[in-house]
């Protein structure tokens, strides 16, 4: 298995290049690729941790060399958000980056699972299906913006405020990735309930907690190591599902036929050929079926703003 990480000099990159070196499966392939020219050494401090996971880097202009026969491929290339910026900010530098690495994709892997971490997620992935559809490479299935950090932002609030073992609270996150985009569904959650003050307040922390970080952070950069962790398990979850695990589940921003919006974040069964099954996302309560039907503007527009930049 050979999982290409693209932009992985940053912040998030270094953190997930670490996380796949110790978790690969061994015999696995990571190949690093960032245009900043300390990639290289960024594989060669990863090479001397002992495990059987094979560490080359990349950097210069062109990532074709890492990524050639890569079965997935995570992109966190581009810049990140400083205080007082909203995602949408970014859309000017990152829309050319992800548009640029998606065109090498489609020409030397196009059979290999893509996951765009690259902020604006709403827009980014439509950008890159957009490429892909150019490059008459497209297949729906194989195309996954990475929302994990909501799902697991979701489950350590969840279980902070109600006392549970985090490893027990499994929260799904549908929509997209930005703002009142975000959608935790918590009325599903077992074992726990909510008042009704709890829910508001929590969903509207998991919508905010990515400027909680950046606020933090005080200019110094928006989420890196949770979302090392969060592309980490997403990506160890395509290579599962690749290597013919079953019941590999992830909620993802895809191209999964919803009613609701040409991509659309859900619950997905990964298989050896990316998405198996585009799975229901359950009942909602009031709130969250509210929350869900005043999204979609919001969604569509980011949707539309990639499309349009591709064409
Ligand atoms: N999906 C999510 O949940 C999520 C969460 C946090 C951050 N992000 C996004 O991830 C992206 C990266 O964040 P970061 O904190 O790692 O930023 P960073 O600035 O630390 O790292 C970005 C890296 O991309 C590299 N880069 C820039 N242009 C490139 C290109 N054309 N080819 C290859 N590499 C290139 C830079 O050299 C840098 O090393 C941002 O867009 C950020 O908004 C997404």
């Amino acid at each position: 298995m050979k999982v290409a990480v693209l932009g992985a000099a940053g912040g998030i990159g270094q953190a997930l290049a670490l996380l796949l070196k110790t978790q690969l499966p061994a015999g696995s392939q990571l190949s690093l690729y960032d245009i900043a020219p300390v990639t290289p050494g960024v594989a060669v401090d990863l090479s001397h941790i002992p495990t059987a996971v094979d560490v080359k880097g990349f950097a210069g202009e062109d990532p074709t060399p890492a990524l050639e026969g890569a079965d997935v491929v995570l992109i966190s290339a581009g810049v990140a958000r400083k205080p007082g910026m909203d995602r949408s900010d970014l859309f000017n530098i990152n829309a050319g980056i992800v548009r640029n690495l998606i065109e090498k994709v489609a020409v030397t892997c196009p059979k290999a699972l893509v996951g765009v971490i690259t902020n604006p997620v709403n827009t980014t992935v439509a950008i890159a299906a957009e490429v892909l559809k150019k490059a008459g490479v497209y297949d729906k299935n194989r195309l996954f913006g990475v929302t994990t950090l909501d799902v697991i932002r979701s489950e350590t609030f969840v279980a902070e405020l109600k006392g549970k073992n985090v490893a027990d609270v499994k929260v799904n996150v549908i929509g997209g990735h930005s703002g009142v985009t975000i959608l935790p569904l918590l009325s599903q959650i077992d074992g726990v309930s909510f008042t009704e003050d709890e829910v508001a307040a929590l969903t509207k922390r998991i919508q905010n907690a990515g400027t909680e970080v950046v606020e933090a952070k005080a200019g110094g950069g928006s989420a890196t190591l949770s979302m090392g962790q969060a592309a980490c398990r997403f990506g160890l979850s395509l290579v599962r599902a690749l290597n013919g695990e079953s019941n590999v589940v992830e909620c993802a921003y895809v191209d999964g036929g919803s009613e609701h919006a040409a991509l659309f974040a859900q619950p997905v069964l990964l298989g050896k050929n990316g998405i198996e099954k585009v799975l229901p996302y359950g009942e909602l309560s009031a709130f969250e079926a509210q929350a869900r039907d005043s999204m979609l503007d919001t969604l569509k527009a980011d949707i539309q703003l990639g499309v349009d930049f591709v064409k």
